[in-house]
């Protein structure tokens, strides 16, 4: 076994610093020195539940990050020791199934493996976070994160950046589309610049009047306070897609009327249950989806989109001892527009 420093939780929301154990390098496994960490509303709602369920299983968040390679197995090919990479919410899956077999490992039949709070398929240990100093992963979800841009500010992509970007690119927006953006934090702030960079039109729907400037700032044509009634009825010019990333559970009515003719409302913040009425679907011809995380081919497109068109997010960066602050600065949505932990000064 091979052991890392990290920042971990047994039984609270609160993490603290602590020696973990990372396993010894497989014939496939690369093993990454993590510099920056995102640090994903998820990763509050996965500590939020920890605490909740009384558990005392360690639990290491953070599940978008970028480092250098520090090591490889024996059987690597196309990394070597000094590599910048980046790695996701995703670190393996069955390989073999339809949905592995189309590049959507996000949705493997298996349940893909993800960076925290899953099983490692091979001997059964819960995955833990890159929260820590070391991360080691199979290579196949080692990407290439492109060197000229703002580390930090790339990490974000890798889970925020990723998750807007497959509803994105599966709805073919460009130019001439129309989309909506509601909720402007870490995954909204990256839809808008995606989103504008892919060459479409994009209005923010945001509970924040504050952030307002921000938005157009970002790239958006429009904004939209959503607590304002009047405000709100503008929203009926035509959305041919609406990512919706509210953190918590919401009215979906008011964003599936403001869709066009087949429009779209991809729901990716709040994964739990919903009131629907079914007729506000049927006028128009909507659909209701949802996104998360994404496959191997579209993570590695989007970075090298990102790196073509000077994409990062927009980060404040913290250094590792300073991670709980950025927890509770997150949770009353005091962040513009992600914060990432240095995890280079923990040893
Ligand atoms: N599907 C996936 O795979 C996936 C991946 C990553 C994250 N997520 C989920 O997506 C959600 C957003 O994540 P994030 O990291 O972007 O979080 P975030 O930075 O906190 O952004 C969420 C935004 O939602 C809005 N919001 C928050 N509370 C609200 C409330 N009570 N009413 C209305 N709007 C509210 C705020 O925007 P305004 O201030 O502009 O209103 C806030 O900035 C989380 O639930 C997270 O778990 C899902
Ligand atoms: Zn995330
Ligand atoms: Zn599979």
């Amino acid at each position: 076994m091979r052991h890392t420093m990290a920042y971990g939780a047994r039984g609270s929301s609160a993490v603290t610093a602590q020696r973990i154990e990372r396993r010894d390098l497989r014939p496939s496994d690369v093993a990454i020195e993590v510099t920056y960490c995102g640090v994903c509303h998820s990763d509050l709602h996965a500590l939020h539940d920890h605490e909740a369920s009384g558990s005392d299983e360690l639990l290491v968040p953070g599940h978008e990050f970028v480092g250098t390679v520090s090591a490889i197995g024996t059987e690597v090919v196309g990394f070597a020791v000094g590599d910048p990479v980046a790695v996701g919410n995703i670190v393996d899956s069955c390989g073999v199934c339809d949905m592995c077999r189309s590049e959507q490992q996000n949705f493997c039949r298996e349940f893909p493996t993800t960076t925290y709070g899953g099983r490692d398929r091979v001997d059964g240990s819960a995955t833990l976070g890159a929260y820590a100093h070391e991360y080691v992963a199979d290579q196949r979800f080692v990407y290439r994160r492109p060197a000229h841009l703002n580390s930090a500010a790339v990490a974000p992509l890798m889970c925020a950046g990723i998750t807007v970007w497959e509803p994105l690119s599966q709805r073919n927006v460009g130019p001439g589309t129309t989309v909506g953006v509601v909720g402007l934090g870490g995954l909204g702030h990256l839809a808008v610049k995606l989103a504008r960079a892919r060459g479409a039109s994009v209005t923010v729907f945001t509970t924040s009047p504050s952030k307002a400037n921000d938005a157009r700032t970002l790239g958006a044509d429009d904004v939209i306070v959503s607590t304002d009634e009047d405000a709100q009825s503008r929203a009926r010019r035509r959305y041919d897609l609406i990512i919706d990333t509210i953190a918590v559970e919401h009215p979906l009515k008011p964003y599936l009327d403001a869709l066009s003719l087949d429009g779209a409302l991809c729901v990716v913040g709040y994964l739990g249950e919903v009131k629907l009425d079914i007729l506000s679907v049927l006028i128009g011809r909507k659909s209701l989806t949802s996104a998360g995380s994404g496959g191997r081919l579209y993570t590695q497109e989007l970075l090298d989109f990102c790196g073509e068109n000077d994409i990062v997010a927009d980060v404040e960066v913290l250094p590792s001892s300073q991670v709980n602050t950025a927890l509770d600065r997150l949770a009353r949505n005091d962040v513009r527009y992600r914060f990432v932990i240095d995890l280079s000064d923990l040893g």
